[in-house]
């Protein structure tokens, strides 16, 4: 009987002084910034840095068991001498709470993306620190519109798939057209990149686009599977040509279109002036 009653006091104990211990630790590292509510908990935010820079924001990630502050001390505070900087305490961590249930990495993302939407945050630069690369690169799968606005926008304005064929099922009327069963019919989803329905400003080259969004890998439920395999070897390429030749102008007169190959549109031949 003595053991369970000792046992229970230094339970009590034990919970009342972690419980002073977090309010102490509470106070002497107060939220410096807003909290925001969003589906599955609250995310801290602290933004820093001129807003009206011309670069896309910078969004950065703390690793593993810390909080912002491990972003802000050693560079946030001197990225934000000239960037517009968004710190976050990831879900679960600093000020930043979570459901048990969204305790994945898509539903972490998920929070941190309604965070920055009810922000009104356009495209961001994501870094990310350790453990929290994975969740960078879940949220850039996850929200492409978000991180990858310049692919975005070249996906948008070169379909390099526009068109396919499809046999129509049976007859129908679509926008006033009238279809028969059995017809083929060419369908250039590559068109809604320009239709200003879809997309704002459709002829504008705009890697800020707040929502940069593209019809290139289709729509619907034969939406392209390998998109993201697609995305990472697309900037890899465009990485990796950069580097070989960062200063390079086109000779427009020399660019050669491929010869025919179905519905895939591409070239030939681009010459370039280096230098
Ligand atoms: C820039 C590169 C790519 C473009 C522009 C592209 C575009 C497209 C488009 C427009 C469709 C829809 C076709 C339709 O509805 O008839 C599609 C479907 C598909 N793509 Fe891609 N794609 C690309 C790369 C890839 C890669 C790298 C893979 C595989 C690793 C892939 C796998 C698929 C598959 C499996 C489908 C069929 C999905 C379905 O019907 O449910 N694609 N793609």
């Amino acid at each position: 009987m003595i053991f369970f009653t000792l046992v229970a006091l230094s339970t009590i104990l034990l919970a009342m002084a972690t419980w002073i211990g977090v309010r102490a630790l509470e106070r002497a590292y107060s939220a410096g910034g807003e909290l925001i509510e969003v589906e599955g908990g609250t995310i801290h935010v602290v933004d820093i840095g001129p807003k009206d820079t011309a670069g896309p924001p910078l969004v950065l990630l703390h690793g593993a068991s810390s909080n912002l502050l491990t972003m802000r001390l050693p560079l946030g505070d001197r990225l934000a001498q000239r960037h517009r900087v968004i710190l976050l305490d990831r879900p679960g961590h600093g000020w930043s709470r979570a459901d048990r249930e969204k305790a994945t990495l898509a539903g972490h993302g998920r929070m941190i993306e309604l965070a920055l939407q009810r922000m009104g945050i356009p495209p961001v630069i994501l870094v990310a620190h350790s453990l929290a690369g994975a969740l960078a690169v879940r949220m850039t799968l996850d929200h492409p519109e978000r991180v990858n606005s310049a692919m975005n926008e070249f996906l948008r304005l070169f379909s390099s798939a526009p068109m396919t064929g499809r046999k129509v099922p049976h007859d129908t009327v679509v926008n006033g057209h009238t279809m028969r069963a059995g017809e083929i019919l060419g369908v250039f989803w590559g068109a809604g990149n320009f239709d200003p329905d879809y997309i704002d400003r459709p002829f504008e080259v705009d890697f800020q686009r707040p929502n940069a969004r593209n019809t290139t890998f289709a729509l619907g439920p034969h939406m392209c599977l390998g998109q993201h395999l697609a995305r990472l070897e697309l900037e890899a390429m465009l990485k990796v040509l950069l580097e070989v030749i960062p200063q390079y102008s086109l000779i427009e007169e020399g660019i050669v279109a491929a010869p025919e190959v179905a519905s895939i549109f591409g070239y030939a031949k681009v010459p370039v002036r280096i230098g």
